[in-house]
């Protein structure tokens, strides 16, 4: 990119708006549509966005959302990356390079996020720049009439009412902040980020009815769970039912609340079809099912990690089995990155600093990044050649200490 292009590369403001989603949707392949089409939405933080124009045309657009993520034992600040797009005129000049490099050296120089985390809309747009997989989704799907729980499952003495949206959008988020520090991949959600994921414009229901709301109540009313879904409608050419619920999310605080919601969920008339697309590959329903071969999962990657900085993001979570291991980190992109670090850890803590010593293991940071929230094996990143070993049986301590018992898992696309 030409250091005249990069120069005009700036923040866009709330007046810049409309132009600014109309060159977004376009390079999106879509239409503007629905209440913002003037203003920017609640979540969207101006201040953070970056803007090419031409003319008067907005050419280039990205920005950041300060997001909290869950991470292995902790929650850290991330830096969730946005609105990337490189209108046709512009496109293969190094622009998006020029973008992501300002992310991230404004990340580091500010000791802002340590770590960032994004949704990529094609595979191989990222990895370049140090992102990787590090969650899944599972895109669940099975067929009704083979989907029962199993009988040994406790449903509890509590009860699932079908709510209005008000309702639901009052009690959810209780539920929510109680269950997603404990998923490595969950996204801490404000009321901006609320009333985004309950929008339910018409247009992107695809033919569905209008989002429908479950909560589940203990018998002294306390809320334990919520679950959202629609249903599609269908018939077949003989004349039988064969509707398509599809679940959006569902959360509980125990057992009997999470298996009361499916069993709801399984069971509604006309239906033939259940699909989950957002949740994990390793979603507990899997294990709460008679069938488990009825229920398919075809995972693809979710949210993309980067680590920001090394030694910050690494002392920030948790390490279920102890660690005193030197790794030598690979990060063209991000040179600050790049060297020995000293991480040790354990359940209750980690630190990463500067070492002289000889490593352990070496690895670029990719495979550092895909490992961090402990979804990805290091392993099996060493299996395909992407992490050496120096010292004999580094890789099984540090695949070891760098797992964690819950798979990690986002179900925020943003
Ligand atoms: C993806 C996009 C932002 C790339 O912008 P760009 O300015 O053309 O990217 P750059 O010129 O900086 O490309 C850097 C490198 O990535 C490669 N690259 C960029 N987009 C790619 C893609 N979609 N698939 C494969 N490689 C890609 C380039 O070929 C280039 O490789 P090279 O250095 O080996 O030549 C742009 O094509 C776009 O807006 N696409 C539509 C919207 C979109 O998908 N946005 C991403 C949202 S997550």
């Amino acid at each position: 990119m030409t250091d005249d292009l990069a120069a005009q590369l700036r923040p866009a403001t709330a007046d810049d708006w409309p132009a600014f989603y109309r060159a977004m949707s376009a390079a999106f392949g879509e239409t503007p549509s629905g209440p913002y089409l003037d203003s920017p939405p609640p979540v969207a933080e101006m201040d953070r966005s970056l803007a090419l124009w031409d003319g008067d045309r907005v050419a280039v657009t990205a920005g950041i959302y300060s997001r909290s993520l869950s991470v292995p034992g902790a929650v850290v600040p991330c830096a969730g990356i946005t609105w990337v797009t490189v209108s046709p005129t512009h496109r293969r000049r190094g622009i998006l390079t020029e973008i992501m490099r300002r992310q991230l050296t404004e990340l580091h120089e500010q000791q802002r996020e340590p770590v960032a985390g994004l949704w990529a809309a094609e595979h191989p747009i990222y990895g370049r720049f140090g992102y990787a997989p590090a969650t899944f989704r599972g895109n669940l799907t099975g067929r009704t009439e083979r989907l029962r729980l199993r009988p040994d499952v406790d449903l509890g003495a509590g009860r699932v009412n079908i709510v209005p949206a008000e309702l639901y959008r009052a009690a959810a988020p209780a539920v929510h902040e109680q269950v997603r520090r404990f998923v490595p991949g969950n996204l801490a959600r404000d009321d901006r980020w609320w009333d985004r994921l309950l929008r339910d414009e018409k247009e992107d229901r695809d033919g569905a009815t209008e989002r429908q709301y479950l909560l589940h109540n203990e018998p002294d009313g306390t809320v334990s769970g919520y679950a959202a879904y629609r249903v599609k409608s269908s018939w077949t050419d003989r004349g039988e039912p064969d509707g398509t619920l599809t679940v959006e999310e569902v959360r509980g605080t125990s057992t009997s609340a999470y298996a009361s919601l499916w069993k709801l969920l399984l069971s509604v008339d006309l239906i033939r079809t259940v699909r989950a697309p957002m949740l994990s590959p390793d979603d507990p329903i899997r294990q709460l099912v008679t069938d488990g071969r009825a229920l398919h999962v075809s995972p693809l990657d979710a949210l993309w990690v980067r680590l920001v900085d090394v030694d910050r993001a690494l002392a920030a979570r948790r390490y279920p089995a102890p660690i005193d291991l030197v790794i030598e980190v690979r990060d063209e992109f991000c040179p600050w990155n790049a060297g020995r670090w000293r991480v040790s850890g354990h359940p209750a803590g980690g630190y990463c600093g500067r070492t002289d010593l000889d490593p352990d293991l070496v690895l670029g940071i990719e495979a550092l990044s895909a490992a961090y929230l402990g979804g990805v094996s290091l392993a099996t990143l060493h299996a395909a050649g992407r992490v050496t070993e120096i010292s004999p049986g580094a890789v099984t301590l540090a695949a070891t200490a760098f797992s964690w018992p819950v798979t990690p898992w986002c179900p925020d696309e943003f």
